[in-house]
């Protein structure tokens, strides 16, 4: 397949990079490819041991550190140990996810786990870690975003989805709301005058651990459907193009978005993505940052 590929990242020496999620699927890809091009990659993973065993695999200039984005106490723990052991940050991948089908869960802190993890957890993170990207030259920060994102409608009256739950709508709206906060991010450091970058990828349709644990608990037949399902998606490879693109090349504006570009951005050549009505309007956007702002605690521009 032709179009940009992981041999066109430029030299990342002197960078340090974190990417959540790095022991598997898109985030293990990214972490290696960063690796491979000389950054410090953080593995921020909430299972140390499939961390280390990311490490051992991906080789190069990387650490693991522990991180569950479904806590709001592990990601200020997380924060404050990465902040006082690393002066600056350069890069930010927010790739961590989860997809559940079944019943409604929560996280540590009473969010909708899909909405807490993907979005509230990473909307911390970042708060939190904002001074030390500060402190970089000129750093980035990437959101994960779906092609769910399109579909999906956000209710601010019941953002926990409490009422007349269903697990994949709760994933696409979870997956809008890390989109908006990706696009509102980018507004507000502009406003601001910052020079970090706030950045969007998707990656189409991946084979990756994402979908088969969502059926985990349909037992064989699930995993038999998922597997099915998989057939029909990319290799995770050029499923991490978009976002490593993202994070990389060199002149990527603020608020750029990168996906594959055929058949509906499900997979092929990375291109420039399309955001949804909803995501792009800036008044969801502050809607959402005050929300997201009151669940954490954490403000910030
Ligand atoms: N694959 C696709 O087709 C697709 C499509 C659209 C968007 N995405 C997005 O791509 C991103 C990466 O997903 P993937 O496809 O690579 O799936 P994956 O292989 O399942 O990887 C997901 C990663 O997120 C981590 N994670 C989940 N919950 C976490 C938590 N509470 N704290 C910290 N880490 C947590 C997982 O850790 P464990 O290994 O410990 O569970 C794993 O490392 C996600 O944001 C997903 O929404 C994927």
């Amino acid at each position: 397949m032709t179009g940009w590929t992981a041999d066109r990242i430029p030299d990342q020496r002197g960078r340090v990079a974190v990417v959540t999620g790095a022991n598997s699927g898109l985030g293990l890809v990214t972490a290696t490819e960063l690796a491979r091009h000389g950054a410090h990659v953080v593995l921020a993973v909430r299972n140390t041991a499939a961390g280390e065993e990311a490490a051992r695999r991906i080789g190069g200039d990387v650490e693991v550190r522990e991180l569950d984005l479904a806590s709001l106490d592990s990601v200020r723990a997380f924060a404050a140990k990465l902040a006082a052991d690393h002066p600056a940050i350069d890069l930010l991948v927010n790739n961590a996810g989860v997809v559940l089908l079944g019943p409604r869960r929560t996280s540590t802190d009473g969010f909708e786990l899909q909405l807490g993890t993907n979005m509230l957890g990473h909307f911390a993170l970042t708060g939190l870690l904002l001074g030390k990207l500060a402190e970089a030259r000129e750093a980035r920060v990437i959101s994960l975003s779906s092609i769910t994102h399109k579909n999906a409608h956000l209710d601010f009256d019941d953002l926990m989805f409490e009422r007349d739950y269903r697990a994949v709508p709760a994933y696409g709206r979870s997956k809008l709301a890390t989109t908006i906060f990706g696009v509102e991010l980018d507004r507000r450091l502009r406003a601001a005058g910052s020079p970090i970058v706030s950045a969007l990828a998707h990656p189409g349709l991946t084979r990756t651990n994402l979908t088969p644990r969502a059926w985990e608990h349909r037992g064989r037949l699930g995993q038999l459907i998922a597997r099915f399902g998989l057939l029909a998606t990319q290799s995770v490879e050029q499923g991490a193009l978009p976002q490593l693109r993202a994070a990389t090349e060199p002149g990527v504006r603020g608020g750029q978005f990168f996906g594959p570009s055929r058949l509906r951005e499900t997979w092929g050549p990375v291109t420039e993505a399309r955001l949804s009505r909803e995501a792009a309007d800036p008044a969801v956007g502050k809607r959402l940052w005050a929300a997201a702002e009151e669940l954490t605690g954490i403000n910030y521009l």
